[in-house]
């Protein structure tokens, strides 16, 4: 084994944690450290543990396929208190099982089951952002569209035939997310309980609603995951209840705001347009968004044993946490790594699409990316089909967060312009692509 030793330090228990420096702002606490060390792998004291920051593609390949089963799983109790016994904390061979009995669920022809409700919900979210009086907030408008499609989809319910079950659904799966980020403490005193205790409440309400569906309902994913062989009865419901958690209409909203943030403007007009025009453009559209803005910060794991990374040694319970965007700005990789080119997917990166991680990588990435990928293409195809948008005010923050999704720290506002692109324009259409009009 190498004797290398990991740049940096991982400090004293309590007094060398660095968790504030990076929750507050991860890509300073990253991209100050890369700089000083010359080193895309460093450590520091995280969550009071040492933690391993890999921020190359070659350590997230090596952590997560390579290595990937001396990098295990890394939760802490309260996400199993919350979550029940479900794939993210399964190892090895029950890991494996369980995914490829899962997976049935999100092959190619499961997904096109989905594809005309995923097309119905689009269309009828999105048509008309053009008549909005004011400029639209895209974070929240899009993670309403992305939590009715996650609702319908994985629990059969019709948002708008029962819209009030649905804001039921919703405020209890926020709850039951709250639990993640609140202090593990289950504590009720009179009528004051914990955010962790409520999360418990939240889930057990959830189960139940879950339970009952189960139980009724004779088509789509919730009868199709009745078949699927768990090892134990609650399976079906706790992983439906992973499926519906408020992080992943999150996550989608993310990328679907930072690719309309990405596309706003008069000055990307030709790239709407080539976007429109030509759907593998799309796709690099879109996996350029994935690689400059992905939803997730990244995903720790722990070494089960003495091993290396990049010929570091890794220290058996060294915590080692991919750092995504890092990952995706790895210079030896993304030539200009901070601009955002979809041309480079089809030059000098294409076919490397397997070297991002906005959904995991390997062999535990993630398993909804076929269904993911059906929300995004129909969402941004909507956009780009009939719309031309600029941000409203022209000028605000685009700052952005990482956490607990990335997206802009302030309501980012956009104004949307029917432009029926496959019917005729006119000249005072803006963006029009047969005019080629500006808009203001
Ligand atoms: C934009 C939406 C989504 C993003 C960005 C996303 C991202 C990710 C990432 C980064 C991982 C790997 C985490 C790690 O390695 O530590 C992951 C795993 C996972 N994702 Fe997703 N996800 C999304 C949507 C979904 C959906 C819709 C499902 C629904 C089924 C899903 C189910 C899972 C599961 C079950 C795992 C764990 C797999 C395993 O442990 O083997 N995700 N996801």
């Amino acid at each position: 084994m190498s004797q290398n030793k990991i740049p940096g330090s991982s400090g004293y228990a309590l007094i060398g944690d660095k968790s504030y420096d990076f929750y507050k702002d991860p890509v300073h606490f990253c991209n100050s450290r890369i700089d000083s060390f010359g080193s895309r792998i460093f450590q520091a004291r995280l969550l009071n543990k040492p933690t391993v920051f890999v921020c190359s593609v070659k350590g997230m390949k090596e952590m997560l396929c390579e290595k990937v089963n001396i990098f295990g799983a890394s939760y802490t109790s309260s996400m199993c208190k919350l979550f029940g016994d479900v794939i993210c904390f399964a190892h090895g061979e029950e890991a494996q099982l369980l995914r490829l009995s899962l997976m049935q669920l999100f092959n190619h022809k499961a997904l096109e089951t989905h594809r005309d409700y995923v097309n119905r919900v689009c269309t009828r979210n999105l048509k008309d952002l053009a008549q909005c009086r004011e400029p639209v907030v895209i974070y929240e408008m899009f993670k309403r569209l992305a939590t009715e499609l996650v609702l319908g989809i994985f629990l059969n319910i019709d948002a708008e035939e029962s819209a009030a079950f649905s804001k039921q659904i919703t405020e209890l799966s926020t709850q039951h997310w709250h639990g993640l980020i609140s202090t593990p403490l289950n504590v009720k005193v009179s009528a004051w309980s914990s955010g962790f205790s409520q999360a418990l409440e939240a889930k057990e309400k959830l189960l139940n609603i879950i339970d009952e569906r189960l139980k009724s309902e004779n088509e789509g994913f919730i009868s199709k995951i009745k078949d699927v062989p768990f090892p134990e009865s609650t399976s079906a419901a706790q992983h439906l209840l992973l499926f519906i958690s408020a992080l992943i209409p999150k996550a989608l909203a993310s990328l679907l705001t930072s690719f309309t943030i990405e596309l706003a403007g008069s000055n990307k007009v030709q790239v709407r347009k080539r976007a429109r025009e030509n759907e593998s453009y799309l796709d690099h559209v879109l996996l350029e968004v994935e690689r400059l803005w992905p939803s997730f910060i990244g995903g720790r794991r722990v070494a089960k044993q003495d091993t290396t990374l990049c010929g570091y040694t890794v220290p058996k319970g060294t915590q080692v946490m991919f750092i995504a965007f890092a990952v995706h700005r790895d210079p030896e990789i993304f030539a200009e790594p901070d601009e955002f080119q979809p041309e480079r997917w089809s030059g000098r990166n294409a076919g490397q699409e397997t070297l991002l991680c906005c959904f995991g990588n390997g062999s535990r990435n993630c398993i909804g990316i076929g269904l993911n990928n059906l929300i995004l293409k129909t969402a941004v195809g909507y956009l780009v089909n009939n719309y031309s948008w600029e941000m409203d005010p022209p000028t605000q923050s685009l700052h952005y967060k990482w956490l607990p999704v990335t997206r802009p720290c302030e309501d980012l506002k956009i104004k949307f312009t029917s432009c029926s692109y496959k019917n005729q324009c006119s000249p005072s259409t803006p963006d029009c692509p047969v005019h080629h009009q500006r808009s203001v």
